[in-house]
């Protein structure tokens, strides 16, 4: 009998199960041990983590916390950004970078991103700094969008030109790094997300903070826990936020895969952008490229960005029958993110209005990821371009 599996089943986004079957005996043992010592939270294994990962990411300190929105909204009061403070940052990502500047109190000033990596595009953060929005701003936080890092040479200039904190929203990019630095590392402060779609990720949710000041991680370790260092004294308002020893566990055993992981998913991304040249879909000359006329667009890679691809997206024409076609094909696909975040009805009260970021809603009708994940085999690459090709002839 032939096999027809592989013309028949499914290309999922992401597929944890087929990571969970190459480390599920160290994943059990490393549960094993928090289950026998019943630390349950912040115990030693959420500790070690943070050691670990803090030396990885060759940050000063790391500090664990209960999700990725936390991690940024720890960072951000910890940078003082308090009522009344303004920060600017990207309206394409999503909702938690600005929802942390809100739960500060604070008011996110949307910039527009650069139409070829779709990072926040330093030059308009530049006028913006001189403009009005810039009242009482406190802080930027650029996003580094898919795994690549947002351009840190410029946003570090701003910040010590305006004296402004740096935040840098790294949920999407544990071991990407800017001119051989990880991010993490390169502002005042950063946020990881361990959300299960992560590149590094937990079982359920999981955040983590990063800092060169010593200081301010160990306001990071109050605030987390009710503002207190001392079991029921309180020296100010905090909130819970603590990481599980058993999230941290799992953590432990998958931080020494990252690399490698990383690794992979860097040459899927090389694989991918081969098949759409070779197919004729995308010119390797037209990246980024937002007004050229090929169906499938490639994003750019900056020369100083080590891009980890926590996503892999292209631009596309027709994107939403393109993502029905792939659907009947039982290949997925996501959008991140389709609507932005200066449009969002929660967000009316700021005032923005359709045509007020040009790049950010024009990417927000045009992107479409396409599964990845170190586990994917290069015939399910060729299955998912070949039914883009199709798509398009
Ligand atoms: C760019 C960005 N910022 C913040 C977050 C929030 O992380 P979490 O879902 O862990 O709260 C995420 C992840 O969902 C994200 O992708």
């Amino acid at each position: 009998m032939p096999d027809t599996s592989v013309t028949t089943t499914r290309i999922p986004m992401l597929d944890l199960k087929r990571q969970f079957a190459a480390i599920r005996d160290e994943v059990y043992a490393a549960m094993q041990e928090v289950c026998e010592s019943q630390h349950l939270v912040l115990g030693e294994a959420v500790q070690a983590f943070e050691r670990e990962s803090a030396v990885y990411l060759g940050a000063k300190a790391a500090v664990g916390c209960a999700s990725g929105t936390d991690a940024l909204w720890l960072a951000l009061v910890a940078c003082d950004v308090k009522p009344g403070d303004s920060v600017i940052t990207t309206s394409f990502s999503f909702f938690a970078t600005a929802s942390s500047i809100i739960r500060c109190g604070a008011r996110p000033v949307f910039v527009d991103i650069h139409p070829d990596t779709l990072n926040l595009d330093p030059g308009q953060v530049e006028a913006k700094l001189y403009s009005a929005a810039a009242l009482n701003l406190k802080a930027v936080m650029p996003v580094h969008l898919y795994g690549q890092c947002a351009d840190m040479d410029r946003f570090e200039r701003f910040g010590r030109d305006h004296s402004l904190k740096i935040v840098e929203d790294a949920a999407q990019a544990f071991g990407a790094s800017w001119r051989g630095r990880r991010a993490g590392t390169l502002g005042h402060a950063a946020g990881f997300s361990f959300y299960p779609t992560k590149n590094l990720s937990a079982f359920g949710d999981g955040g983590l903070v990063t800092t060169n000041d010593n200081d301010l991680a160990e306001h990071v370790r109050r605030l987390r826990n009710h503002g207190s260092r001392v079991r029921y004294y309180h020296e100010e308002l905090g909130w819970n936020s603590r990481l599980d020893s058993i999230q941290a566990a799992v953590l432990r055993v998958k931080l020494k895969y990252i690399d490698q992981w990383n690794a992979r998913r860097r040459e899927i991304a090389e694989f991918y952008d081969k098949l759409f040249v070779e197919v004729g879909l995308a010119s390797p000359a037209n990246r980024g490229g937002w007004a050229a006329k090929e169906p499938v667009r490639l994003l750019c890679t900056l020369t100083q960005a080590h891009h980890i691809y926590h996503q892999y997206v292209i631009r596309c024409m027709r994107r939403d029958d393109l993502r029905q076609h792939l659907s009947s094909r039982g290949i997925g696909s996501e959008i991140y993110y389709p609507v932005p975040l200066h449009m969002q009805e929660c967000f009316n009260y700021l005032g923005y209005r359709a045509g007020d970021l040009p790049h950010t809603e024009l990417a927000a009708k045009e992107v479409l990821a396409l599964p990845i994940f170190p586990e994917i085999t290069e015939e399910e690459q060729h299955r998912v371009v070949d039914a883009i090709r199709e798509f398009y002839r």
